[in-house]
C-alpha cells in the first residue's frame, strides 16, 4: 500500500466547532504519530495554501467541523490544490451539511425523518412571528425540536415543549444560523451509526447508544467527560441494530459519501427509526462516538485513520 511521507490533520476552522475541531485533529494527530507517521496540524487560514503548495503532504485528514469543514467548501480548496484527502466530495458535502436536503435525500430511499418545516429569519419578520409560529404548531403538533439547518454540536439547537417555549427556541437558532429546522421531537433512544470504509466497502460500526445525565445531549453533554453514558453496542433488540445499521449505511450511499461518515438517529419507542442527520467530518474527540465504535468493531484508532489516508493517496484525491 501507498507509504505516507508526510501527512497534514487540518482542524480549526472559523465555526463555533472550532474548539472541538482542534480536539478531534489534536487526537487524530498523536494516534498518527504513535503509528509511526509525521503528522502535523494545520489550520484553515491565510498560511494553509502556500503552506500545502510549497511541502505537498502525501494525503490530508480533514478534522473540521461546521461551515466549512462540512459544507464542501474546504474540500473544494483541497482538489484546487490537488492533495488526496480522507472523506466524501465538496459537492457530497453540500447535500449532507443542510440537514433539510439531506433529510429529503434519505426519505426518498426510504428512511423514515421527522416530519418538519424550515424557515429563514426574514419569513418570521415579514408575515409576522405569531401568525407563523401558530401555523407551525397546528400542523406540527408539540413537542417540537427546533435546530438550525446548518450547524454542529447542538448549538442553536432545543426541545419544545409547550408552544410558550417555542419563541425562544427560534430566537436562540437564529442566533447560530439564518434559517430554522423545526421538526418533530422524537422520543426514543439515540444512537449514532458510523460508517467507515477501511478497503472493503463501507461498513456501519457498532451503534452508539447516547444517555445524557442530564436528559439533553447538548454541548456540555457531547465534550465533557462524565457527562454522558455510552453503551456499544446499543441496547436495542438485534432487529432494530439491524435496521439503523442499514439505515445509516444508506444514507451513506444516497448521500454520496465517501470513506467516513455518522448518522444520528432515534429509534422510537415503538421501534422505527428516524434519521436526524448525517456527519461528513465526525467528532474524533475524547467523547465522540465515532473512535467508541471503532474500537468496539476491533480497529485501533491510529491504524485506521492511517488505513484511510493510505486508501486516499492511493486513489489520489
Ligand atoms: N427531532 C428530534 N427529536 C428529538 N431530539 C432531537 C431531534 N433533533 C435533534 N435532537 C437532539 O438534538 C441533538 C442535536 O441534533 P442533530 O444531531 O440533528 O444536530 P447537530 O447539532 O448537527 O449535531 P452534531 O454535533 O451531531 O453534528 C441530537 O443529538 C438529539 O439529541
Ligand atoms: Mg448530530
Amino acid at each position: 500500500m501507498t507509504e505516507l511521507d508526510h501527512v497534514v490533520v487540518l482542524a480549526g476552522g472559523l465555526s463555533p466547532e472550532r474548539d472541538v475541531s482542534l480536539r478531534s485533529g489534536r487526537r487524530v494527530r498523536d494516534a498518527l504519530e504513535e503509528a509511526g507517521v509525521d503528522a502535523r496540524i494545520a489550520d484553515a487560514d491565510a498560511a494553509l495554501i502556500p503552506a500545502l503548495l510549497a511541502d505537498p503532504p502525501t494525503a490530508i485528514f480533514p478534522a473540521i467541523h461546521g461551515s466549512y469543514g462540512e459544507d464542501g467548501a474546504i474540500r473544494e480548496i483541497l482538489a484546487l490544490v490537488g492533495v488526496p484527502y480522507v472523506g466524501s466530495v465538496a459537492s457530497a458535502c453540500h447535500g449532507a451539511f443542510d440537514k433539510p436536503t439531506a433529510k429529503a435525500r434519505v426519505a426518498a430511499v426510504g428512511i423514515a425523518t421527522p416530519e418538519s418545516v424550515t424557515l429563514p429569519r426574514e419569513i418570521f419578520h415579514d408575515l409576522g412571528a405569531t401568525a407563523v409560529i401558530d401555523r407551525i404548531i397546528a400542523r406540527l403538533g408539540l413537542p417540537l425540536f427546533v435546530k438550525p439547518a446548518r450547524g454542529g454540536s447542538s448549538l442553536g439547537a432545543s426541545p419544545v415543549r409547550t408552544a410558550a417555549e417555542l419563541p425562544t427556541a427560534i430566537v436562540s437558532c437564529f442566533a447560530y444560523g439564518d434559517t430554522a429546522l423545526i421538526e418533530r421531537l422524537i422520543d426514543g433512544t439515540e444512537i449514532a451509526v458510523s460508517v467507515v470504509d477501511l478497503g472493503d466497502g463501507p461498513q456501519a460500526l457498532p451503534a452508539v447508544e447516547i444517555v445524557p445525565a442530564a436528559g439533553q445531549y447538548d454541548y456540555t453533554a457531547r465534550y465533557t467527560a462524565g457527562q454522558t453514558a455510552f453503551y456499544i453496542p446499543a441496547r436495542l433488540p438485534d432487529d432494530a441494530l439491524d435496521a439503523a445499521a442499514k439505515a445509516a449505511a444508506s444514507a451513506h450511499s444516497a448521500l454520496g459519501l465517501r470513506d467516513i461518515s455518522r448518522t444520528d438517529l432515534i429509534v422510537s419507542e415503538s421501534g422505527e427509526i428516524y434519521f436526524l442527520e448525517v456527519n461528513v467530518s465526525p467528532g474524533m474527540t475524547e467523547t465522540s462516538t465515532l473512535p467508541m465504535a471503532l474500537d468496539a468493531a476491533g480497529h485501533a484508532f491510529g491504524t485506521a485513520c492511517l488505513t484511510l489516508l493510505r486508501l486516499a493517496a492511493a486513489r489520489g484525491n
